[in-house]
Order: structure tokens, then sequence, then C-alpha cells
């Protein structure tokens, strides 16, 4: 599962793109395109579902849907590929988000909801609850997406792709 366009609305995704368009045209932020987050879904799709996400919610709650949109686009800003052993120290799921802060905070200005979305996203994992009402759309939606990314990417390896390379395989046979 890549990205999936979430906003279809093309105001909607004006105003979407007006939040986020100082990060998102970055070449640091483009570079988490390197890093597989879940599956076969990169981080920086995996972020942009859940900042898209975020921003729906939000909007619709009447919540501070900018800063819900910035920090979950940098929610998993951590520069790594935590696949990898040795990319980084100590455990990836209870230190990401302080390295995502780290380096949001070392490129870009943020506000205080901002970064507190950044350091609350792993809630409850980390022990640290989320301050505002944006940081807890944004914990909820990210567990969303990457419940839904894993789903996709278990059933496109375990069900979709045996099956139709069974249906090739088939089909070759009835030819011979
Ligand atoms: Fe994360
Ligand atoms: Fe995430």
């Amino acid at each position: 599962m890549a990205f999936t366009k979430t906003i279809k609305n093309k105001e909607l995704l004006n105003v979407y793109n007006d939040c986020v368009g100082e990060l998102i045209e970055t070449d640091i932020v483009q570079s988490m395109d390197k890093y597989i987050q879940h599956g076969d879904i990169t981080c920086l799709d995996h972020c942009k579902n859940v900042s898209q996400r975020s921003f729906k919610v939000c909007k619709f709650l009447n919540l501070d849907y900018k800063s819900a949109a910035r920090g979950a686009l940098l929610h998993d800003f951590f520069l790594y590929d935590w696949h990898i052993p040795g990319s980084h120290v100590g455990l990836h799921g209870f230190r990401h988000s302080k390295i995502s802060l780290k380096n949001a905070e070392k490129h870009f200005t943020l506000n205080n909801k901002e970064k507190d979305i950044i350091s609350s996203h792993m809630w409850p994992l980390t022990l640290r609850p989320p301050k505002y009402k944006e940081s807890f759309v944004v914990t909820m939606v990210d567990k969303f997406c990457s419940s839904n990314e894993i789903v996709s990417h278990m059933y496109k390896r375990y069900i979709t792709t045996p099956f139709k390379s069974g249906q090739s395989r088939l089909k070759k046979t009835i030819r011979k």
C-alpha cells in the first residue's frame, strides 16, 4: 500500500498544501522516502497518510488543523531505516519520537502543539500522554494508518500475490 490520497476535494487539498507546503517541499522531508516504515510503505508516505487524515479529522472537529497536519507530517522524522540493525541506538519504538522531535527542531520552527504531537505520538507505549486534543487525534490516526498499512501489505503478500502467481502458473499449465 502506497500513499493514498485522503483529500479528494481540490479546495480542501489547497488548504492542506498551504499548511504543509513549507515542510513537504524540502529535501530533508522528501528524504523520508528512502526509509521503509511498514511493509512496503516509506516513512514519507506513512507520514503523508497520517498528516492528511489528521488534518481532515481536526478540520471536522474545529481544532487546529494546521498544527495537526504539520506535526503529523514530522511525527516519524527519525531519518533511518529502523529495520537495519545498527541504524539506531536503543529500542526504536521507545526512542524514535524523541529523535524525530530533535530532527524536526533542527530543521524547522515548530509551535508547542506541533512539538507535543511529535513527542507524544507513541503514547501509551512511551507513557507520555498527549497535552492537546490535536496530539490525541494524531496518535489515534497514526495507529489507524499503521494497522491499515500493515494489514494491506500482508494481504498483498500472502493472499493477492500468491493467488495471482498461482493463476498465471495455472494458465501456463493449461496452455501446455
Ligand atoms: Fe512513530
Ligand atoms: Fe507513525
